[in-house]
């Protein structure tokens, strides 16, 4: 079973919308995943709800019960992965869950002000020996300059930048606001393609 943390400071820098559609997109390629929210604002939870019984499921831990609810998440079979969702300026769910992690994603708005926020998820990760990449979100269209002055902006901190982006897509933000996944409002669109491309490096990391 492998188990990524999703991690960032900052509120809306998406990180609830990389879990769920990495987990979708896990699950869609048989690699049956499990949401582990530990937000006590459970948006996460909440999609869980607005989904029902169709896979991923959510589960809901607080940071401190992290390690044991991903001890259960092991004696099951049915479970190959696991995606941590954290909430933001938190730091100890933030610690618990790189603790946890075989792979950290810090999802991050291609903005000054977003990148600046990562200054403190790389100090911390310089005390874990787990590999975590910057995942570049809500990429405005033809923005290529920006993602360059992102990935170096990055890089100063010593932060790798994973080859795969998130555009700033509508398919992200309805399907999620419905308790779908972009893939189940278009599955041909831009927004699938980038969920099920992100799954396929990360699976890749994951050996
Ligand atoms: N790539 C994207 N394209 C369009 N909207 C996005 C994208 N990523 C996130 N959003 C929207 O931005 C808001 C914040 O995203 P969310 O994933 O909840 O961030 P976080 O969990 O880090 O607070 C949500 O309304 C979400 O639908
Ligand atoms: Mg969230």
């Amino acid at each position: 079973m492998s188990v990524i943390a999703i991690v960032s400071q900052k509120g809306g820098s998406g990180k609830t919308t990389l879990a769920l559609h990495l987990a979708a997109s896990a699950t869609q390629a048989r690699r049956p995943a499990c949401i582990v929210d530990t937000d006590p604002q459970a948006t996460a939870a909440a999609w869980g709800d607005w989904r029902g019984d169709f896979l991923p499921i959510v589960v809901t831990s607080p940071p401190a019960r992290l390690a044991k609810t991903i001890e259960r998440a092991r004696k099951q079979d049915d479970i190959e992965v696991v995606v941590i969702d954290t909430p933001p300026h938190a730091e100890a769910a933030m610690r618990e869950a790189i603790k946890a992690a075989d792979l950290v994603l810090i999802p991050s708005r291609p903005r000054a002000f977003d990148l600046h926020a990562l200054e403190g998820v790389a100090e911390m990760l310089g005390f874990a020996n787990t590999p975590a990449y910057v995942v570049l979100n809500a990429v405005p269209g033809g923005a290529t300059r920006q993602v360059e002055e992102a990935t170096k902006a990055a890089k100063a901190l010593g932060l790798e930048v994973c080859p795969v982006t998130f555009g700033e897509r509508a398919d992200f933000h309805k399907s999620s606001a419905k308790g779908e996944v972009a893939s189940e409002i278009d599955a041909e669109g831009k927004a699938a393609k980038e969920a099920k491309k992100l799954w396929k490096w990360v699976a890749k990391q994951l050996g």
